[in-house]
C-alpha cells in the first residue's frame, strides 16, 4: 500500500507503471456518433489528456437497452471496437494508459432513445425526467428483469470487456456506482426483489458480484476495477443501509485480486470509507470530495486522499478543464476553471478540446515554478 502523500511520485498498479499517482475519472461527454461509435472529437481529447497516470474512458454500454442518454458511448459491436481502438491508439502513442468503463443505465434510459424500455431490478422508475433526442422527458417504469435477462446481461458485460482489450484497453471498470443498473440491485428503494437477487445484503450485491466474476473471467482479474459509491443518492437511489451493504460488497469482491476498487466521494472522515479501505487487500482508488477547483485545493484533496489510505487519486472535473492538469500541479500554476455546466454533455469541440493548455497562454511565460506540488 502506497505509504507517500506525494500524488507526483511514480506509482504502479498492477503490472501497470504509473508516472504519478492522479488517475482520469470517467467523464461521459456525449460526443460520440449516435449509434455510440468514438468520433474523431474523441481521439483529439483523450490524446490531449494522456500525461494522467491512468485514463479511466467514459461510461460505456454493453448492450443497446444499457444506453443512458444520446451519444453516450458504447462497446457491443464491432464498430464501437473500431472506434476505440483509434482512441487507444493515440493514447498509447502519447504515452499514456487507459481503462474503459462499462456502464450500464438500468432505469436511466429511455424508450425515446433506445427503441426499447429499459430494465431495471424492479419496476420502480425514476422519479425524474431524463434526456433523451426529443429533450428532457419523463422517465417510464422499467420492466423487472428475469434471472434469463440477468444471466445474459453478465454475458453481455463479460463480452464488452473482451471487446474493450481487443481494442486496445488495459482493463475496464465495471459502473456500480451512481444510481445506474449495478447500483439499482444493490439499493434498497430500487430493488424489491424477493428472489435471489433481492432483500439481505448478501443478495443485493449478488449482481454486482457475478458481472464482476463474469467480466474477471473474461479478461483476467487484474484487468478489472469496480466502481463503487455509497451513500450516494444521484439518480434516485436511497441506500438505508451503506454502512452494511458495502462491507458485504468488499466481502464479495475481496478475494478475486482485481485491479483496484475505486470510491466516489471518497471521504476518509466517514465510517463506510474507514472500513473499506481496513476490508480491502488491494489497489484503492480514492475520488476525493473537492471543495473547491483551485490549484491549492485539489493538491490538498489529493494529497489527503493519499495521507487517508487510497493507493490513487481520481479527479475528475479537474482533468476535464485542464489537459495539461498534472504540469500544472507539478508547477502551482492556476487551474481553467469549469465553464458552462451545459457544454459538458452537448456535441462538439466547445467546452471539450478547446480547453487551453499553460502552452498556448501567453501570461505561462512569467508563470513561477514551484517545487513540487503545494501542499497546504
Ligand atoms: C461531465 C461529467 C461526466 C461524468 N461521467 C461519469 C461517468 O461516465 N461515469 C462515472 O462513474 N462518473 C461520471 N462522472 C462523475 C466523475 O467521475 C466524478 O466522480 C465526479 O465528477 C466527482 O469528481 P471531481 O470532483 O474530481 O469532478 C461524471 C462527472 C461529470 C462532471
Amino acid at each position: 500500500m502506497t505509504q507517500t502523500t506525494d500524488f507526483l511520485a511514480p506509482a504502479r498498479l498492477g503490472r501497470l507503471a504509473l508516472p504519478h499517482h492522479l488517475v482520469m475519472a470517467p467523464l461521459t461527454r456525449n460526443r460520440a456518433a449516435a449509434d455510440g461509435t468514438p468520433t474523431d472529437l474523441m481521439v483529439t481529447h483523450y490524446t490531449q489528456r494522456t500525461t494522467a497516470g491512468l485514463i479511466i474512458g467514459e461510461a460505456s454500454t454493453p448492450n443497446a437497452v444499457g444506453q443512458t442518454y444520446p451519444n453516450i458511448t458504447a462497446i457491443h459491436t464491432d464498430r464501437h471496437l473500431a472506434g476505440w481502438r483509434r482512441v487507444t491508439e493515440a493514447v498509447r502513442e502519447g504515452g499514456g494508459r487507459m481503462f474503459l468503463q462499462l456502464q450500464h443505465g438500468g432505469r436511466v434510459s429511455h424508450p425515446e432513445t433506445t427503441g426499447l424500455t429499459p430494465v431495471a431490478p424492479s419496476p420502480v422508475p425514476l422519479q425524474e425526467t431524463i434526456f433523451t433526442p426529443r429533450g428532457h422527458l419523463p422517465a417510464v417504469v422499467p420492466r423487472e428483469m428475469t434471472v434469463a435477462d440477468i444471466r445474459a446481461t453478465v454475458a453481455d458485460f463479460a463480452a464488452a470487456a473482451r471487446r474493450a482489450v481487443d481494442a486496445g484497453f488495459e482493463g475496464v471498470e465495471v459502473h456500480s456506482a451512481n444510481g445506474h443498473l449495478l447500483h439499482q440491485f444493490l439499493a434498497g428503494n430500487t430493488n424489491r426483489r424477493t428472489d435471489g437477487y433481492g432483500g439481505p445484503v448478501e443478495r443485493r450485491v449478488r449482481f454486482t458480484a457475478e458481472v464482476t466474476e463474469a467480466v474477471a473471467d473474461a479478461i483476467g482479474a487484474d484487468r478489472v476495477g469496480v466502481r463503487i459509491s455509497p451513500g450516494n443518492t444521484v439518480n434516485g437511489i436511497e441506500e438505508d443501509d451503506t454502512d452494511v451493504l458495502y462491507p458485504a460488497l468488499v466481502a464479495r469482491l475481496r478475494d478475486l485480486d482485481l485491479a483496484y476498487l475505486h470510491l466516489v466521494h471518497a471521504d476518509p472522515d466517514t465510517a463506510v470509507y474507514r472500513r473499506i479501505r481496513a476490508d480491502w487487500p488491494g489497489v484503492l482508488i480514492g475520488n476525493p470530495v473537492l471543495p473547491d477547483l483551485t490549484t491549492a485545493g485539489v493538491t490538498r484533496a489529493a494529497a489527503g486522499m493519499l495521507a487517508a489510505g487510497a493507493d490513487l487519486v481520481a479527479l475528475g472535473r479537474p482533468f476535464l478543464a485542464n489537459p495539461d492538469l498534472v504540469t500544472r500541479l507539478r508547477l502551482g500554476a492556476p487551474l481553467n476553471p469549469v465553464r458552462d455546466r451545459y457544454l459538458m454533455y452537448t456535441g462538439g469541440a466547445t467546452g471539450y478540446t478547446d480547453y487551453p493548455a499553460l502552452d498556448d497562454q501567453p501570461s505561462s511565460a512569467s508563470m513561477v515554478a514551484l517545487d513540487g506540488p503545494r501542499v497546504a
